[in-house]
């Protein structure tokens, strides 16, 4: 797929089919994440994948259980506070995969570079037929120090990107965007 037709056409994938994504296909993705611009070349992404449903089916009702409690904390979740309540509802989509992006604080760029990650492997995963989202309900749960300390992630880096991937059921049309608002264009 040509790259300006996979940025066109990339969408936020939330129903997947049983067929896993292999190790050999997910650590692909990983290599092209991280050719990603990075600052001062520092690299600081490192990764955990949970490849378990029922691990992750798990880490979605804590997920769900910790969003209901903290509604009154974040204002902007109550517009999501019938999807929590609805015990089909999974916060990772039912998903077979889901890759943690995390990023070392010692770098001071390590959101920007653990943003860029996942945008790569958002894209590269797209022209392979595997669909992505990016869970930002995840943000709370998987970046515990409990949580961090069962996957060997160290203290230092923080969770950036939550991702499921999983081929893709649907096929939806291309994003509708807002017109970009440009503040300024100087000319000479
Ligand atoms: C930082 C961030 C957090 C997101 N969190 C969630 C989430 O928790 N659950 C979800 O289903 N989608 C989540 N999304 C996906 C957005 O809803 C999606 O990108 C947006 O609606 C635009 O749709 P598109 O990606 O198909 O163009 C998130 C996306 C970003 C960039």
């Amino acid at each position: 797929m040509d790259i300006l037709e996979c940025i066109r056409t990339r969408r936020s994938i939330r129903t997947y089919t049983d067929r896993p994504i292999s190790e050999e296909t997910l650590r692909e993705l990983i290599g092209l994440g991280v050719k990603a611009a990075t600052g001062s070349n520092e690299q600081p992404w490192g990764f955990a994948v949970i490849q378990d449903k029922d691990e992750i089916q798990r880490l979605s009702e804590e997920t769900k259980g910790w969003l209901l409690e903290h509604l009154a904390d974040y204002p902007y979740l109550e517009q999501y506070r019938e999807w929590l309540n609805k015990p089909s509802y999974s916060v990772f989509n039912h998903a077979g995969t889901l890759l943690l992006i995390y990023g070392d604080t010692a770098s001071h760029w390590y959101a920007y570079d653990g943003s860029l990650c996942a945008a790569n492997i958002m894209l590269a995963a797209h022209s392979m037929g595997i669909g992505t989202c990016w869970i930002g309900f995840g943000e709370h749960i998987l970046d515990t120090p409990e949580f961090k300390r069962v996957h060997n992630v160290p203290e230092s880096y923080r969770l950036v990107c939550p991702m499921t991937l999983g081929y893709s059921k649907a096929s939806l049309p291309p994003s509708e965007r807002k017109e970009p608002r440009i503040f300024s264009w100087r000319k000479a």
